[in-house]
Parts: C-alpha cells; sequence; structure tokens
C-alpha cells in the first residue's frame, strides 16, 4: 500500500502517484492504466492538453478497483482559463473521465484568466464536484498573489523537481502555506542524463535499488509527491518500491549536491519563449 499525505482540507492523497502525459495512444494509455492501477497505483494524473482523459475513465471503470480508492487528477488548460471557461472546460473533462466528482483539479498553467478560473474552482470545490482544488507551475510570487485575493487557497501545487532541478527555496515556501508540493517528470522525463549520474548510481548500488527508486525516495523524503511515467509494467512495479529504505542524510546531502538550479526542458522566463507556448497551447484539442 502507498503511504498517503494529508491536504489542507484532511483529504488524503497518495505519495506518489502515476502520470500518463505523453501516452496519447488511447489503447496504450488505458492499458497502462489499468496495469499501474492493479500494481497497486491510486493517484492517477492527467489533464485535458493530454488528450487522454476518456482512456484514463475506461481504465478507471475496468480497472476492478473501487472508484473511492482511487485519486484522480486532471486539470484545466490555458485556452479554458477564465470563469465561464473553466466551467466549460470541467464539464467536458468529467465527460470524458465518465466521473461523478473530482478529486484534485488543477489549473495547468499560470497563463490567461487564472484568477476567474480560480473562482470557478472554488465554485466547484463548494458543490461537492472537486475534493481538492489546486495550482500546475506556480512560481512564488504567483501563489502569493492568488493565495492574497482568494477564499479558498490552493491545496497543491505541481511543479518540475528532479535531482537537478531541486527548489528547495520553492519548496519551503510552500510547506510554510500548507500547500502541497507534487513533483512533475520527476526522472527529468530522461532528460540530462539523470538516471547515469556517478552520484545517483554509487547511492543506488549501496542500497541496492535503481537510480530512478532513489530520486522517487529522495522526493518522498522532502515530503514531494511525485507524478512518475512508465509504460513498463517491471519499471511501473520498480517506481513503487520506494517506501522500504530511507536514504541518510549524508545521501539527502550528496544529492541536494547534484541541484543545477535550471529547468531540465526549455525555460518559459521570456516574453518571446510565453509568446511561442502561448501559440502552441492554442492547438490542443482540449
Ligand atoms: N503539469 C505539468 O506541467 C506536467 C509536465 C510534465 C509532466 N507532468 C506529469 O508528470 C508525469 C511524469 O513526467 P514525465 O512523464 O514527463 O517524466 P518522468 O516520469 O520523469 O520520466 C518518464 C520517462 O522515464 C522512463 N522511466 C520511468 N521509470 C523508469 C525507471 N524505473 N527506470 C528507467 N526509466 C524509467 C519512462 O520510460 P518507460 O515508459 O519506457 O518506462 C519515460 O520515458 C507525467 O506523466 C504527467 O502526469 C506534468
Amino acid at each position: 500500500m502507498i503511504p498517503t499525505v494529508t491536504l489542507p482540507n484532511g483529504i488524503k492523497m497518495p505519495a506518489l502517484g502515476y502520470g500518463v502525459f505523453r501516452m496519447k495512444d488511447p489503447l496504450l494509455c488505458e492499458e497502462a492504466v489499468v496495469q499501474a492501477i492493479q500494481c497497486g497505483y491510486r493517484l492517477i494524473d492527467t489533464a485535458a492538453a493530454y488528450e487522454n482523459e476518456e482512456a484514463v475513465g475506461r481504465a478507471i471503470r475496468r480497472c476492478g478497483v473501487p472508484r473511492e480508492e482511487l485519486f484522480v487528477t486532471t486539470k484545466l488548460w490555458i485556452t479554458d482559463t477564465s470563469y465561464e471557461g473553466a466551467k466549460r472546460g470541467f464539464a467536458r473533462s468529467m465527460q470524458r473521465l465518465g466521473l461523478e466528482y473530482l478529486d484534485l483539479y488543477l489549473i495547468h498553467q499560470p497563463y490567461n484568466d487564472y484568477y476567474g478560473a480560480w473562482r470557478t474552482l472554488e465554485e466547484l470545490y463548494a458543490a461537492g464536484k472537486v475534493r481538492a482544488i489546486g495550482v500546475d507551475n506556480f512560481t512564488q510570487d504567483k501563489l502569493a498573489d492568488l493565495m492574497y485575493w482568494n477564499k479558498v487557497k490552493p491545496a497543491v501545487n505541481l511543479v518540475e523537481c528532479n535531482a537537478f532541478f531541486q527548489r528547495e527555496d520553492d519548496r519551503l515556501y510552500m510547506q510554510s502555506r500548507n500547500i502541497q508540493m507534487q513533483a512533475w517528470s520527476p526522472l527529468a522525463a530522461g532528460q540530462g542524463r539523470l538516471l547515469e549520474n556517478e552520484t545517483l548510481r554509487a547511492i543506488a548500488a549501496d542500497h541496492g535499488k535503481s537510480v530512478a527508486q532513489i530520486v522517487l525516495r529522495w522526493l518522498v523524503q522532502r515530503n514531494i509527491v511525485p507524478l512518475i511515467k512508465s509504460g513498463n509494467p517491471q519499471r511501473m512495479q520498480e517506481n513503487l518500491a520506494v517506501f522500504d529504505f530511507s536514504l541518510t542524510d549524508a545521501e539527502m546531502h550528496r544529492i541536494a549536491a547534484l541541484d543545477t538550479g535550471h529547468t531540465a526542458f526549455s525555460p518559459r522566463s521570456t516574453g518571446p519563449a510565453v509568446e511561442d507556448f502561448l501559440r502552441a497551447s492554442s492547438s490542443y484539442h482540449v
């Protein structure tokens, strides 16, 4: 059984989840989610922009695990990020997933009218249609501003985090404001040869574990909930086996020294980079 963390409103969320980004093939996605649930995952992370909510919904219906034992997250895409857009986006996601309620609904990106969208999320939460609401890819300044003007605080902020981009300052800020940090691309999606890193390999060898397991354990020990993707049943199993050992303080420090402070992907810190991203995001079929 995967341990849980408790969100600020008291609901329990699994301490590690299964993500389905880049799994667009409906049959492969459905099969992978069924396998993931059957091998023990309970948190399934999808998004309107992943274009696989229907496949995830089918997997949930045929996996053999009761709905209430699962924790399902989906996300509102940029083109629907406004007060009215969020109502439409939520209705479409729920229809595709075929679910009565959602466990966690996130604003996927801090662009467009996310204040308007947040009011809709607050209403969905008050109406019991979602058990928790949160945000994704929000920097500290955007989090602080959103919290200042709104009644319901984000329960979760999902951000990129891996051994090369550790975000300790962001983690401490979220912890101090009682926001649960989740990590996307915990293995940097294969970027930067993370799995070949010598420090990580040495620590893995000392524990008789894989590098992937060391990185996931390191996140869990920092109270961060990793969302990991694998289409391979053996690696799905491997990635779950991170709750039967601990890293020492010295090992945590050795991993801390690997931080580059930079994203493993294309940064979106300049105007032209954001413009390119927004142009591309408008073509998604959400
Ligand atoms: N909200 C956002 O902005 C955002 C952005 C990116 C990702 N995410 C979420 O985070 C999830 C995970 O991120 P991600 O898919 O980008 O990257 P990731 O989980 O860091 O890496 C996935 C890659 O690592 C491989 N892999 C998995 N387990 C492995 C292991 N034990 N040993 C060796 N290789 C392994 C997978 O290949 P195989 O499939 O062949 O095992 C896949 O190529 C996504 O699916 C999504 O739910 C969210």
